[in-house]
């Protein structure tokens, strides 16, 4: 029922675009890599350009770089070019000239995958294979009533086997392009037109006032990497230092062992010969790492990479607190951690 109300939809209200008059693989894998990132309208003037350039594969693949760079001008993301230009070379040389002609074999080609090989498998060669881009992914949602976000593992899973159940077997390349159109035109991402829609008796995104919340995309935080090495210094009156972390950030007011930050993994000797070390420690003392394996301890926003050394110096100052009073100190968790696995092998 869904596919065919979307097929009946398509038949009247389709676009009118130039590559579907054409089953030719090499026009579609064309307008296939023009529209990815771009909108028709846009799209569409470069396609008419490299169709009138570059009339087949091979002339595709005679071209120089140059000119299809210069002609790609202005519509961005360039490695979509430079890949064009590349497959088709080894769609000339190393496939005697012909197009690869299934899904499986298309997504060999480079810049070609899961939604370019459904789209040129299921348009000319019949292969029902199911599109799934941003249009599909707003119907489906909508219309499913489906939260998982559709930029994670389990998403792009999940509407995948969906999209492949709901696929017109008999006529998979205009059922494709049929829910596109109807994501494009019908079911916009903003005021879609609910009140002419086919689907608006059996849409659960409507029935429930759910459409502006889908599709569902998580959004992806960005993790930093940190690199944090701890000084556990032990001194011959069994003392230590912990200090208090100053300023905003992680931890404002907590302790922490001497903490040396570093951009990358560091090794022993390149941390000795840190100023901060050297500056703090004689000659005399030594050193060894309590973890050969960093410690990832994951903040919302922050991966902190975390080594301990262990530090002995003959050296005694104020600042020192015997090890005996370690447990006074309020210490963040990868430092309590740390403590109890340290001491549990000392006792
Ligand atoms: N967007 C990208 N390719 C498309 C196609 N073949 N039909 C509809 N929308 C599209």
């Amino acid at each position: 029922m869904f596919n065919k109300r979307v097929l009946n939809w398509y038949l009247k209200n389709k676009r009118d675009l130039p590559w579907r008059t054409s089953k030719n693989p090499y026009y579609i894998w064309l307008s296939e890599i023009i529209l990815q990132q771009t909108k028709i309208t846009q799209g569409l003037p470069y396609f008419l350009k490299f169709k009138e350039a570059f009339p087949t594969v091979s002339d595709l693949a005679n071209a120089d770089e140059g000119s299809i760079l210069k002609l790609w001008q202005g519509l961005g993301y360039y490695s979509r070019a430079r890949n064009l230009h590349y497959s088709a070379k080894y769609i000339i040389n190393d496939l005697d000239g012909k197009f690869p002609d299934s899904y499986n074999s298309l997504l060999k080609l480079k810049g070609v995958g899961d939604y370019t090989a459904s789209a040129i498998a299921s348009i000319c060669y019949n292969e029902a294979t199911a599109v799934v881009d941003g249009n599909v992914y707003r119907v489906l949602a909508r219309y499913f009533g489906i939260h998982t976000p559709i930029n994670t593992t389990n998403g792009i899973k999940e509407f995948k086997k969906l999209a492949q159940k709901l696929i017109d077997s008999s006529n998979p390349g205009t059922y494709n392009q049929a829910i596109m159109d109807f994501g494009a035109i019908q079911c916009k991402p903003q005021n879609p037109l609910c009140n002419s829609c086919p689907l608006n008796d059996s849409c659960i995104a409507l029935q429930t006032t759910s459409i502006k919340d889908l599709p569902v995309k998580e959004k992806k935080i960005k993790v930093k990497k940190r690199h944090f090495n701890y000084l556990v210094i032990t001194n011959e009156n069994n003392e230590t230092i912990l200090e208090k972390r100053k300023g905003k950030g992680i931890w404002e007011g907590l302790y922490q062992f001497p903490l040396i930050e570093t951009l990358k993994e560091t090794h022993e000797t390149e941390l000795i010969e840190h100023d901060f070390f050297k500056s703090r420690f004689n000659k005399n003392a030594s050193i060894k790492l309590f973890n050969s394996q960093q410690i990832i301890h994951k903040l919302s926003h922050q991966h902190l990479y975390t080594r301990f050394w262990l530090i002995h110096t003959s050296e005694i100052k104020e600042e020192f607190i015997s090890w005996n009073n370690i447990w006074e100190y309020p210490v963040p968790t990868l430092i309590h951690n740390f403590l109890e696995n340290y001491l549990k092998d000392k006792v």
